[in-house]
């Protein structure tokens, strides 16, 4: 080959290259049930996670599995995105070594709120040892949202037993913790103090014994969702809606065909994403892998919502643009 010909290939395969990783940077295309990588180029480890948006930015926290994690300890770890499809990792903002000399204890479905008073970064999580009987939340904060979270104490909310934990920050920026109570065979939604750092009053008692519990205000509904009680073990995920987040809430309907469990998911959190010509919602599930937690994949998708009604669509990869809000899930 001639030296000149030789040029020509080598610098059109090398723009061809850029152009190919470009491309797949500007891709806008979530594939749920996928591996999905950070800009490290390692599996996201944000499990029963929680959406946090500052300004133009999403923040997605959750349980880090990682197996080389010191097991003594448990992590939570912070990803930053600008459109809900590339994430960066910012920090594993949680490292808790044993915070009350508890056996087999664990620390799950971290959510963080931002306190416009205090300006701190308040994580709720669940916080549990052996068999589950603790049920209490733990709380830790920080200065800034991907710092290092310090751990301040744990409690029960309303002194009830809780579990699974949601949060849901309402469009005039109240801010709700939802957690599931086994004695009451139902679940709470309830608001935090100024504050943030404790429960303040129950807003409404939800008599479904039901965990993953997540709200969204769309239209001029609250949706509520949740998933039966079977550990791992996916289930039929249903949903109940109302006028008032105090109630009264309507009977509860399945968000998907029974059979399909879910697609093999259950629910963590409803993200709203409002643009200048549409609004998605997003259900945001984990399809756990009990054998391997840190190979959970995450089941995210456009759901159908309007008029008293939600449906989970079957999973595929679909495209989001958070500027216009428009979702479009792929043939
Ligand atoms: C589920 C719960 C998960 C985890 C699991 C453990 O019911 O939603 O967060 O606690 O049980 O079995």
């Amino acid at each position: 080959m001639k030296r000149s010909r030789w040029l020509f290939t080598l610098v059109s395969s090398i723009c061809a290259g850029v152009m190919l990783q470009q491309a797949s940077a500007q891709e806008k295309v979530i594939r749920p049930g996928e591996v999905w990588l950070d800009d490290r180029g390692r599996p996201i480890e944000a499990h029963g996670g929680g959406i946090l948006k500052v300004k133009d930015t999403y923040f997605w926290f959750g349980e880090d599995r990682t197996p080389s994690n010191d097991p003594d300890k448990r992590y939570v770890s912070c990803y930053s995105s600008t459109d809900l499809v590339h994430w960066k990792f910012r920090n594993q903002v949680l490292k808790l070594s044993n915070p009350e000399n508890l056996n087999n204890w664990i620390l799950e479905r971290p959510k963080v709120f931002y306190n416009d008073q205090t300006k701190k970064f308040v994580m709720y999580a669940h916080l549990d040892a052996f068999g589950y009987k603790l049920a209490r939340v733990a709380v830790a904060v920080s200065d800034t949202i991907d710092g290092d979270y310090k751990y301040v104490k744990s409690f029960r909310p309303l002194d009830q037993e809780s579990r699974d934990i949601g949060q849901f920050i309402d469009d005039d920026g109240a801010a709700y913790l939802i957690f599931e109570s086994r004695p009451t065979h139902g679940f709470f939604i309830a608001k935090l103090s100024s504050d943030y750092l404790s429960v303040e009053k129950q807003v409404s008692f939800i008599r479904a014994p039901l965990e993953g519990g997540a709200i969204v205000h769309y239209k001029g509904l609250y949706y509520v969702l949740g998933s039966h009680l079977t550990g791992w073990k996916p289930n039929p995920n249903v949903y109940a809606t109302s006028k008032s987040l105090a109630g009264p809430w309507s009977e509860f309907k399945d968000v998907a065909p029974p059979e399909v469990n879910t697609y093999n998911s259950q629910s963590s959190m409803l993200v709203k994403v409002t643009g200048k010509k549409d609004t998605t919602v997003i259900y945001i599930g984990d399809r756990w892998k009990p054998s391997a937690l840190t190979d959970s994949r995450y089941i995210w998708m456009p759901l159908e919502i309007g008029s008293g009604n939600m449906r989970l669509p079957e999973p595929k990869p679909w495209t989001l643009d958070v500027k216009s809000g428009v979702a479009a899930v792929l043939p």
